[in-house]
């Protein structure tokens, strides 16, 4: 990828770029197009009463009127940036964002034509089982498995989920205040809530792991102020990939050329994962250290064993050089890909990125995700090993099959999937690929680096599913039709 040779000197300045359509939607929850970003974001996970519909209805006319649209949420987010500030600094530069979705079960609940919706839906397999149907498939076994899930199994089911993002704990609840108020009015009950939080001092933008997480996302077309002789720009991307917005909000067009298929009640909507994905640092740490110790001829540094894995170092540097030597080094590296390195030596076929998105290996852009993430629970320190601690994993796209499920499956979970030249040294993805009880192929990761160093890393996943939901996110027209 050249496009850095491309970039001008100076940056133009953002507001004199074209403002492209979808970045003045007010049909689109926030958090899809634009990240809410905040520091603060609670995941309220609720069941509607038994009343046919009536107290779900209830609840979300008054949810209608508290949940924030893309326009809004961009405004902000553009704002911020323009101000040059740090997080935080600007006590007046603060907002809470609120965004609500509805599982299969949420949506009969309280549509007035239930079985219009089945049949509506009929070609959205993986949505109608719901995250609980799909877990086997996906490796969420044992205890991984939805019997041991906080929410979203048979047991926990859900129907809605609400996610409140604030600058400040007070902002969150007092919001959260109102809410709950809302739930006892409308017998609304809480089956789980989570309180993600985002890491603090050197560990800021850091997952529990230690590495810098929210680097790399899809661009998308008709979203973004696009400066054409720097893709990416707006977002401080160069190198993003720029692709169709149907990949993530229905009713638009997709890569494919079309909108995505579904019912209009779809269109400005979009589907919704999210997994509480818990992390054991201790033992991950341990592991990297005893692994990076048996590579030949000499062992490697666990940091050098840990970019591997993940294919960046803990800052965000990641170990692709990219084809064009001037683009230099740093966290926010986003421009390269693989094409450069087949056999894996500098980014192994293991690494959690490459096989989460192996650039131009796989010819299109149909598998990409808007992820949204943000941990949960306290920073690792030694003496509180056993807390909770881990990833409230989000993400939005138009298909599960073709998008998250693939990811996690083909990509993520396959042996047989190669993201580099045939041959290559390969494996799953050590941070949250795990082989499916009984089927064949190994679940360790062959490893081969440039300056000679080899070596088979076999440990576990240290990442276990704890909660997961499928939900779909409307637009507010169909919100407000409910
Ligand atoms: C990127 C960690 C779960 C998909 C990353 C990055 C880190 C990371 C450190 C690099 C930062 C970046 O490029 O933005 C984790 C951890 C997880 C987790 C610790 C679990 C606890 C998942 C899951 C998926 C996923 C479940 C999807 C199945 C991706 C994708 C990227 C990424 C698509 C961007 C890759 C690229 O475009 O280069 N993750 N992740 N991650 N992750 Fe994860």
């Amino acid at each position: 990828m050249t496009t850095t040779s491309m970039r001008p000197t100076a940056a133009p300045d953002i507001e004199q770029l074209p403002e492209p359509p979808l970045r003045r939607s007010t049909e689109i929850q926030g958090n899809i197009l634009a990240a809410f970003n905040k520091d603060y974001m609670t995941f309220r996970y609720v069941r509607f009463p038994d009343d046919k519909g009536a107290g779900g209805r209830g609840w979300l006319s008054v949810m209608l009127n508290t949940v924030s649209v893309t326009e809004a949420v961009e405004d902000f987010n553009e704002e911020f940036s323009l101000s040059r500030r740090a997080y935080g600094q600007d006590p007046s530069l603060t907002a809470t964002w609120v965004g609500v979705s509805l599982t299969f079960q949420g949506l009969l609940q309280v549509a007035r034509e239930p079985e219009k919706v089945k049949q509506d839906l009929t070609h959205f397999g993986s949505f109608v089982k719901g995250a609980d149907g799909m877990a086997a498939s996906l490796g969420d076994e044992g205890t991984s498995g939805p019997e041991s899930w906080l929410f979203g199994s048979d047991r926990t089911g859900v129907h809605a989920v609400l996610l409140v993002a604030a600058d400040t704990e007070e902002a969150l609840d007092e919001k959260l205040r109102n809410i709950t108020a809302a739930d006892s009015a409308h017998g609304v009950v809480l089956v789980h809530q989570d309180d993600g939080r985002t890491l603090t001092g050197d560990l800021r933008g850091h997952e529990h792991f230690g590495y810098k997480d929210g680097i790399s996302q899809p661009g998308v077309k008709d979203f973004h102020r696009e400066d054409r002789d720097n893709p990416g720009f707006r977002e401080n991307r160069a190198g993003a990939v720029m692709v169709e917005p149907g990949e993530f909000v229905f009713g638009h067009k997709s890569e494919s050329g079309n909108p995505p298929e579904g019912p209009k009640w779809l269109d400005n909507g979009s589907l919704q994962v999210v997994r509480r994905l818990r992390q054991d640092v201790s033992a991950w740490n341990d592991a990297v250290v005893r692994e990076a110790g048996k590579f030949r001829p000499s062992g490697i540094s666990p940091e050098l064993l840990g970019a591997c894995l993940v294919g960046r170092m803990k800052d965000g540097t990641p170990l692709a050089q990219g084809e064009n030597p001037v683009t230099g080094v740093g966290p926010g590296r986003n421009d390269f890909t693989y094409e450069n390195d087949g056999q894996g030596k500098l980014t192994p076929c293991a690494a959690h990125i490459r096989r989460t998105t192996p650039r131009r290996f796989e010819p299109t852009q149909r598998h990409r995700i808007m992820r949204r993430g943000i941990p949960y629970g306290p920073a690792y320190t030694r003496g509180n090993e056993d807390t909770d601690r881990g990833l409230m994993f989000v993400c939005y796209g138009t298909s599960l099959e073709r998008q998250y499920e693939f990811v996690q499956r083909i990509w993520s979970n396959n042996p047989n999937f190669v993201p580099g030249t045939s041959g290559a040294p390969n494996g799953i993805d050590k941070v949250t690929g795990t082989i499916k009880q009984g089927d064949p192929g190994s679940p360790d990761a062959r490893i081969a680096l440039a300056d000679g160093h080899e070596g088979t890393v076999s440990m576990d996943r240290f990442v276990r599913t704890t909660g997961a939901v499928y939900a779909f996110t409307p637009s507010i027209t169909t919100l407000r039709r409910l």
